[in-house]
């Protein structure tokens, strides 16, 4: 398969482990006989810094002419400490969003169980976890009228929704339920939103088309809840905007680290993958990152188009560095293996397919052969 590919690396961390993840996909692509071809373009605090805007009008066309995006981070502390900088980097992520009409955001919650013992529940608490996350990402209290008074002393922020947006997200996902464990929960505030009372009749009713889903309901309150409870319980959860915004980062850290997690945002043309953490400041340019997020988002990426025996066999390469202790200091604590070891790791994994013989010196010797 031929695909092209925007990188949009973007600030701090993002560059070093997107860097990864296209070595994955290179060694992916020598391994089945694929061709990936890259379009890098930039976007957050960098392209402020370069041309003014968070998302150039070039970058968006790159986007529109590829086939999927590759993603990295955005964010940068001098604009954190100044919400009301009139350009922010964030900007640039919702725009693209907006952009490619990416409504439907996946965000799974994958467990390894080398890392039991990293999660911040008991062991027995997170035991058989495997869910995922279905986040409204167009729509809602992120993309309602804005308003702040002259004198600065009364803001508000619209929640709408249509019943055809709740309807094109919940549809993705009662088809994804019917492929996993076929229960869906809709998380909602419908005891005191409307918006939410509209998500529940709409996915009420679409609900009978999917009569092999169990369906149920739980207010965000309860769910947040929930999810430190008894997260084994959930198998596929559909939500909108900013309850699934919250509830994916709590979701996120019940496998051990956020820098784990990986990320699929789709509409009906255009779809992108990166990882859920941030652009991570603080660990720019040190190599400590963890490029595993980015590295199973390129995996999300495949199974987007049909990969699935590549993707599988990136999800292997992970698992087996993470058995393997391989892994950087958010997993390990005081782990000298750096951002490229991993990425090494997986490369050699994916090129031999079999894990290196013994630890870091032959991922660094294996790769160097490669390379
Ligand atoms: C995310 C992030 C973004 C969001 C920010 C950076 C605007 O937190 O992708 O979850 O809130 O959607
Ligand atoms: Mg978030």
């Amino acid at each position: 398969m031929k695909l092209k590919i925007a990188v949009l690396s973007g600030d701090g961390i993002g560059p070093e482990v997107t860097h990864e993840a296209i070595k994955t996909l290179n060694a992916i692509s020598k391994t089945f006989g694929h061709t990936f071809e890259y379009h890098e373009a930039a976007v957050g605090a960098i392209a402020i810094d370069e041309f003014n805007d968070p998302l150039p009008e070039a970058t968006l066309t790159v986007c529109k002419t590829t086939d999927a995006v590759l993603f990295g981070a955005i964010g940068h502390p001098k604009y954190d400490n100044d919400p009301s900088a009139p350009v922010r980097p964030e900007q640039g992520l919702l725009k693209l969003r907006k952009e490619l009409g990416l409504y439907a955001n996946i965000r799974p919650t994958t467990m390894y169980a080398k890392l039991a013992d990293q999660s911040p529940l008991r062991p027995e608490r997170i035991a058989g976890v495997d869910l995922t996350i279905y986040r409204e990402l167009t729509g809602g209290i992120y993309f309602g009228e804005k308003k702040l008074s002259d004198d600065k002393t009364f803001a508000s922020d619209l929640c709408s929704y249509s019943e055809q947006e709740v309807e094109r997200i919940a549809v993705m996902a009662f088809k994804s339920a019917q492929n996993r464990r076929k229960k869906l929960t809709l998380v909602d505030k419908a005891n005191v939103l409307e918006t939410s009372r509209l998500w529940r009749r709409v996915v009420t009713e679409l609900g009978k088309q999917y009569p092999d889903v169990a369906l149920d309901f739980l207010f965000v309150d309860n769910a947040a809840m929930q999810l430190i409870l008894n997260p084994a319980q959930f198998d596929v959860i559909v939500t909108e905007n900013m309850f699934g915004d919250i509830l994916s980062d709590e979701a996120s850290v019940l496998g051990g680290s956020i820098g784990l997690a990986a990320s699929a945002s789709v509409g009906d043309k255009h779809s992108m993958f990166e990882p859920i953490h941030g652009s991570y400041p603080q660990a720019a340019g040190k190599g400590i990152a963890n490029p595993v997020a980015s590295i199973l988002s390129a995996a999300m990426l495949l199974e987007h188009f049909d990969l699935y025996d590549e993707a599988a066999l990136i999800k292997a390469a992970v698992t087996a560095s993470i058995d393997q202790g391989i892994s950087t200091q958010d997993v390990v604590a005081g782990s000298n293996y750096s951002t490229k070891d991993v990425g090494n790791f997986v490369e050699h994994y994916i090129l031999k397919q079999e894990a290196p013989v013994a630890g870091l010196d032959n991922v660094t010797i294996g790769s160097s052969t490669i390379i």
